[in-house]
């Protein structure tokens, strides 16, 4: 005989869904707008586009707003299954009103893995991390658990080839439509493929050669789909949080790019040097960065908390 299931008080699993919402708070966004908002009701957690678009439909504008309130969604769905609870999400659960993301509905107790345990932990030290890269590159192993965890929120995570970055770094060069906002990732792509040396590439019709290790140490990558609709979205910000958090616990830091979605350029870019790609939705950066030696006296004054660094 099945051992009947005890009915959950609401006021145990509303504190579960509260928990959920400060946890979410942690959450990446673009410019740290943090552009969602969430409602609990009768053991029911909402999670609503903030402030809502003003043609009342999401549109492309809205694009990296979404992928923001996906990765809180993510963030509150680690948070209640590492609290015990099975939880079942309802993405766009209303038609006729577009902005209310998702649903999350408490079905009841759920044993919790030490590898679920271990990931909401890292929710805390997880931050955007924007100092060069200095470190040894990701190894293998560690890349591809990296892209499974991308890969698990049913979008596709395209690791760039050298030679596709060193494409990039040269088509973005002499591009001086990508500014402002795509002067960051010009930068970047610059420093891996060699400083100034790419500035100009395009005239001479040339790659540049000579490289210093440190720079070439970061990996680049783009998140990518086979749709571009509030959904997909929403799915590109809960791999964007499973794929930072699972590279945060590997010791690898991220930083995600806008620029490539922002700018029909630059997307444009992006779909030339890499033909299979379906619909770009953030470019991220992954690498490790040299530890610095910690004095005994540095110890003391290290709080535990990583330093956040600013919005954009
Ligand atoms: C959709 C999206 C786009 C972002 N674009 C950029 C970007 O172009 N450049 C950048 O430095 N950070 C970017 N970020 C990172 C945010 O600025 C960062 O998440 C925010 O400041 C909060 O900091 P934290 O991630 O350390 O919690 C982006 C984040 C998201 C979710």
């Amino acid at each position: 005989m099945r051992t009947p299931v005890r009915p959950v008080g609401r006021r145990i699993t509303n504190e579960a869904l509260y928990r959920a919402v400060v946890a979410a708070r942690q959450a990446p966004s673009a410019h740290d707008a943090q552009p969602w908002r969430w409602q609990v009701t009768n053991g029911v957690l909402d999670l609503f586009l903030h402030p809502e678009p003003s043609a009342g439909l999401p549109g492309p504008e809205d694009r990296l707003a979404t992928i923001g309130c996906g990765a809180a969604l993510h963030h509150a769905r680690l948070t209640l299954a590492a609290l015990g609870w099975r939880v079942t999400t309802t993405r766009l659960p209303d038609p006729g009103e577009p902005t209310h993301l998702a649903r999350l509905h408490i079905d009841g107790p759920a044993p919790v893995s030490s590898g679920t345990a271990g990931l909401a932990r890292i929710i805390e030290l997880r931050h955007t991390d924007r100092r060069p890269v200095t470190g040894s590159p990701i190894p293998p192993g560690h890349l591809s658990a990296i892209r499974a965890a991308f890969e698990s929120q049913h979008v596709r995570l395209a690791v760039l080839r050298p030679d596709q970055i060193l494409g990039l770094a040269v088509a973005t060069a002499d591009d001086g439509g990508l500014e402002p906002a795509g002067e960051q990732w010009r930068s970047e792509l610059a420093r891996w493929a060699g400083g100034d040396r790419i500035v100009g590439a395009r005239r001479r019709l040339r790659l540049p050669l000579a490289h210093d290790g440190h720079d070439r140490a970061a990996t680049f990558a783009v998140l990518h789909g086979p749709g571009d609709q509030s959904l997909d979205w929403l799915h590109a910000g809960e791999a964007l949080s499973a794929g930072s958090l699972a590279a945060a616990e590997l010791g690898a830091s991220t930083l995600p790019f806008s620029a490539p979605i922002e700018h029909h350029r630059a997307r444009d870019i992006l779909r030339d040097a890499l033909p299979d790609l379906g619909h770009p939705y953030l470019m991220m950066r992954l690498g490790h960065h040299a530890t610095e030696a910690v004095r005994p006296l540095d110890r003391e004054t290290t709080t535990a908390s990583p330093s956040r660094p600013g919005p954009l």
